[in-house]
């Protein structure tokens, strides 16, 4: 297995490419450095160059310290998180390699209507069609608007990720270091042990 990984400079990407090395699988990364990634043309050039088995898309602007500053630099946010993975869908699916997508729980907010967590095929309902979203949130809704209908591709959604090495986008170490701690319920379980295979 040969996994072509875009955004490994990253949190959510270092953690994506070590577990591809602990699983022996044939990694390369590709990013900004080292591809015009905004350009279909380039990245389809570099996929067809490196013909992998699957990519991997873990890039995306999160804003520093964290997301709230994407209201401080929204183009960057924009590009990032909806036009980049709607040149990657463009460029896999014209070279037909299956690929994923790391985007965000944060497209959703509460619970559903009827007081049941979300499911994968819920509609995001915190985005510039509802609720009064954050640019961060509306934009990662955005870029999993552009993925409808997208051939061979799974998209993640993360909520808080955590692992076991320090990093400030790493929830155990906020935990740790911030001063003030939000106490609220973040994410409901969904609750459907009817439907779900054993192995879910
Ligand atoms: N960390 C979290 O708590 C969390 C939670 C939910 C979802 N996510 C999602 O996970 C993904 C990765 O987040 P992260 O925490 O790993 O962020 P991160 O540590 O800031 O890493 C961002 C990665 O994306 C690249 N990047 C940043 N801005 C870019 C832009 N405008 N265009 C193209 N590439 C860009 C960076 O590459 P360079 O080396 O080129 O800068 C880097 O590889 C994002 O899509 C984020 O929305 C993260």
């Amino acid at each position: 297995m040969h996994i072509a990984l875009i955004g490994a400079t990253g949190y959510v990407g270092g953690e994506f490419a070590r577990q591809i090395e602990t699983r022996g699988y044939r990694l390369t990364t590709i990013g900004r450095s080292n591809c015009d990634i905004y350009s279909v043309d380039s990245l389809s050039k570099r996929l067809t160059d490196v013909a992998p088995d699957a990519v991997i898309n873990c890039a995306g602007y999160t804003g520093k310290p964290n997301v709230d500053a994407c209201e401080l630099d929204k183009m960057n946010c924009l590009s990032g998180n909806a036009v980049l993975p709607g040149v990657i869908r463009e460029a896999c699916e014209s070279l037909g390699i299956p690929w994923g997508h790391v985007s965000s729980g944060c497209i959703f907010t509460g619970t559903r209507d009827d007081g049941a967590g979300f499911t994968e095929s819920d509609t995001p309902n915190f985005s510039y069609r509802q609720n009064n979203c954050s640019w961060y949130s509306g934009i990662k809704a955005l870029g999993v608007e552009i993925l409808t209908e997208a051939q061979k591709c799974c998209i993640w959604r993360l909520r808080i990720p955590f692992s076991n090495f320090d990093s400030p986008r790493n929830y155990l170490s906020k935990v740790q270091r911030y001063e003030n701690l939000l106490e609220s319920e973040n994410s409901r379980y969904l609750g459907r042990i009817e439907n779900a295979p054993e192995n879910d």
